[in-house]
C-alpha cells in the first residue's frame, strides 16, 4: 500500500490530559478541543480535585475556557488521598461525568504530595469502586528513592499493581502512561478489566532524547523516557492492536521557566499536535490502520462510553511547530518546538 496523503478518523478521545486551572485553561484547552471529542482531565491541581463537588466546579471552569460553540466534553477523575471517604465513590458515580479515581503514590510525580502513602489506606474506597464499576487510574511508579528511576514502573507492578489486581478481582484499572516492556507484558497478560494508556512521547522517543547534545528539559516527563527496547515493546503492542491499549497523551503544560531550571518540572506539552504525533508514531511502525481504534474506540469501549460521532481529518503536510505558545503571563515550549511535524489537522466535524 502506498503512503496515504490524508487520514480520516472517527473523532478521538484523550484519556489522560492535564489542563491546569485559571489563565492556563484558555491557553491549552482549545488545542485538545480542536482534536478530541472528550478528554479525561487529571485532578493534580493545587489543591487537588478530591471531591465530586470540586470536580464539577473544575469541569465548569474548563467549559468556560472553551471558544464559543466548541463541542468538547471534559470527563473527570478524582484525586485519591489517604482520607478519601468511601461514600465519595457513590457521589462520583451519580455525577455522570466522573470516570474514576486517580492513584498517585505520594511523591511520585508533579503535584502528588497529597497522594496515597500506603495502598492499604484506600482499600475501602477500592472496594466501592469495584462495586460501582468506576475505574482506578494509576500512576504506576514506586517512590522509594533507592530504586533506580528507570526501574520504578516495573517495581510498582511487582509490589503494588499485580497484588492489587488480585485482591480486587473486579476492579477496573487503567495503568496510565505505560513506558516499559514489563508494563506491556503485565497489561496484555492480565485478567479482564485492566487496560493502559500510551503517550506520544513514549512511542516516539527513548531516553537518549533527554541528552541530545546537552540536557533536554522539554523531554523530561514522568514516568521518564525509557530504553529503546522498552519503546519497541510499546510499539509492537500497539501494532498488534490490543483493545486494552488506548490513547492518553499526558500532555502536561509547565511554563518555560519552570522547565528550564536547576530543578525542572516533569511534564511534556503535546496537546498542540497530539493526534498528529500519534499518526507519525503509528506510521513509523507501519500501523496507521490501527490508529483509529486506538484513538477513538478502545478507550470509549473500556469506559463503557458511546463511541463518538463525527470525523477528524489529517493531511500529510509538513508544518513547523512554533518555538513557544502563550501560557497566561508566561510561555510554554511544546513538544517538537521549532521542528517539523508530518501530519496536519485540517478538519473536525462533530456531527
Ligand atoms: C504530569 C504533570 O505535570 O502534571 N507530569 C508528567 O511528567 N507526566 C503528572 C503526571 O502525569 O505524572
Ligand atoms: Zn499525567
Amino acid at each position: 500500500m502506498s503512503a496515504p496523503s490524508a487520514l480520516t478518523l472517527s473523532r478521538p478521545d484523550d484519556f489522560h490530559l492535564h489542563v491546569r486551572d485559571g489563565a492556563s485553561l484558555a491557553a491549552v484547552v482549545p488545542f485538545s478541543a480542536a482534536r478530541f471529542a472528550r478528554a479525561l482531565i487529571m485532578p493534580n491541581l493545587r489543591p487537588p480535585v478530591r471531591t465530586t463537588q470540586e470536580a464539577l466546579a473544575y469541569r465548569s471552569r474548563i467549559l468556560a475556557a472553551l471558544p464559543a460553540g466548541t463541542d468538547f466534553s471534559p470527563l473527570m477523575s478524582l484525586y485519591l488521598t489517604d482520607q478519601t471517604a468511601p461514600e465519595e465513590v457513590e457521589r462520583a458515580r451519580a455525577s455522570g461525568c466522573i470516570l474514576g479515581f486517580k492513584l498517585y503514590p505520594a511523591g511520585a510525580t508533579t503535584h502528588s504530595d497529597a497522594g496515597v502513602t500506603d495502598i492499604r489506606a484506600v482499600y475501602a474506597v477500592l472496594e466501592r469502586l469495584q462495586e460501582t464499576g468506576l475505574a482506578l487510574q494509576v500512576h504506576g511508579e514506586v517512590t522509594d528513592p533507592s530504586v533506580d528511576v528507570f526501574d520504578r514502573e516495573a517495581r510498582f507492578i511487582d509490589t503494588v499493581l499485580a497484588p492489587l489486581a488480585e485482591r480486587f478481582k473486579r476492579l477496573r484499572i487503567v495503568f496510565e502512561h505505560i513506558t516499559t516492556r514489563a508494563a506491556v507484558e503485565f497489561v496484555l497478560g492480565a485478567r479482564s478489566g485492566i487496560a493502559a494508556t500510551l503517550t506520544p512521547q513514549h512511542l516516539l522517543m527513548n531516553r537518549n532524547a533527554l541528552f541530545v547534545g546537552g540536557i533536554r528539559p522539554h523531554h523530561y516527563c514522568l514516568p521518564v523516557l525509557k530504553s529503546e527496547r522498552d519503546r519497541e515493546a510499546l510499539c509492537a503492542a500497539v501494532r498488534a492492536g490490543s483493545p486494552r491499549l488506548f490513547l492518553g497523551t499526558d500532555s502536561a503544560p509547565h511554563a518555560r521557566a519552570a522547565k528550564e531550571a536547576a530543578c525542572g518540572c516533569a511534564g511534556i506539552f503535546s496537546a498542540h499536535a497530539a493526534l498528529e504525533l500519534y499518526a507519525e508514531a503509528f506510521e513509523a511502525i507501519g500501523a496507521l490502520e490501527r490508529l483509529e481504534a486506538f484513538a477513538a474506540h478502545h478507550g470509549a469501549d473500556f469506559y463503557g462510553l458511546p463511541r463518538n460521532s463525527g470525523r477528524v481529518r489529517l493531511e500529510r503536510t509538513e508544518w513547523a511547530v512554533p518555538a513557544a505558545y502563550p501560557y497566561g503571563e508566561e510561555t510554554l515550549v511544546p513538544l517538537r518546538a521549532g521542528e517539523q511535524i508530518t501530519w496536519r489537522l485540517t478538519a473536525m466535524e462533530s456531527a
